[in-house]
């Protein structure tokens, strides 16, 4: 079972953006402890998504952490202007930042969290001799690029391989997944350690609404 209860994080990407601002406040009374904001410029990742004029519109409307994932290719360069933008977090991915350890100092400098993702394919070996020095862990449940996209039921194990290199080195570092996650899926990450849940569509993009779609998935790991 879970030690812990599981922190929710709603993925603007699959939201209203005519009523953005609007979406996030509901997200935030529903129970959102921070919001995912996912950066893609059409190179790392084939899609294009939106940059720091959005970052900086919405963080007038919350207080909540805001969680920048960058799926960009040069991140280095662009770090200082997401952090001015509103950033509480950010996070970049391992396979196109070779030199991590100063990318990670630079975001510290800042004053900000700061959290490496991996994509399905990269190993956990990535990460091991800078893990001490990071916030937060992004295992991609899905390749990134898209929100909607189908949970790759392997990526659980990776988790708990996590979990345990975690528990190994006495590391409390979050652990977190993006992609396919869901009321189904959420229990099955959590189980294998996962302490926050990034979900678009399944909260954006459920019928009911936001409260309702973020009551079902923090249900299905309480
Ligand atoms: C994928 C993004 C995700 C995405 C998740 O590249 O990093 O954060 O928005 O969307 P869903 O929850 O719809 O899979
Ligand atoms: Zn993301």
């Amino acid at each position: 079972m879970p030690t812990s209860k599981a922190l929710l994080a709603p993925s603007i990407l699959a939201a209203d953006f005519t009523i953005l601002g609007e979406q996030i406040k509901r997200a935030e009374n529903a129970g959102a402890n921070r919001i995912h904001i996912d950066v893609m410029d059409g190179q790392f990742v084939p899609n294009i998504s939106f940059g720091i004029p959005v970052i900086q519109s919405i963080r007038k409307v919350t207080k909540l952490c805001f969680e920048t994932h960058l799926m960009i290719n040069g991140p280095d360069n662009l770090i200082d202007a997401f952090a001015h933008a509103g950033s509480d977090s950010i996070i970049v991915h391992a396979e196109n930042t070779p030199h991590l350890q100063r990318t990670i100092q630079h975001i510290k400098a800042l004053g900000k969290k700061c959290g490496v993702a991996l994509n399905p394919a990269t190993p956990l070996i990535v990460v091991d001799e800078i893990i001490a020095q990071l916030d937060l862990v992004l295992i991609m449940t899905v390749n990134p690029g898209f929100g909607g996209q189908k949970f790759l039921p392997e990526t659980v194990d990776k988790v708990k391989r996590l979990k345990t290199m975690l528990n190994q080195k006495n590391l409390d570092i979050e652990i977190e997944v993006d992609g396919g996650i869901d009321a189904k899926t959420a229990p099955l990450v959590v189980q294998a350690g996962a302490k926050v849940l990034v979900a678009g569509s399944a909260i954006f993009g459920d019928k009911e609404g936001i409260e309702s779609a973020s009551k079902k998935i923090l249900d299905s790991v309480a």
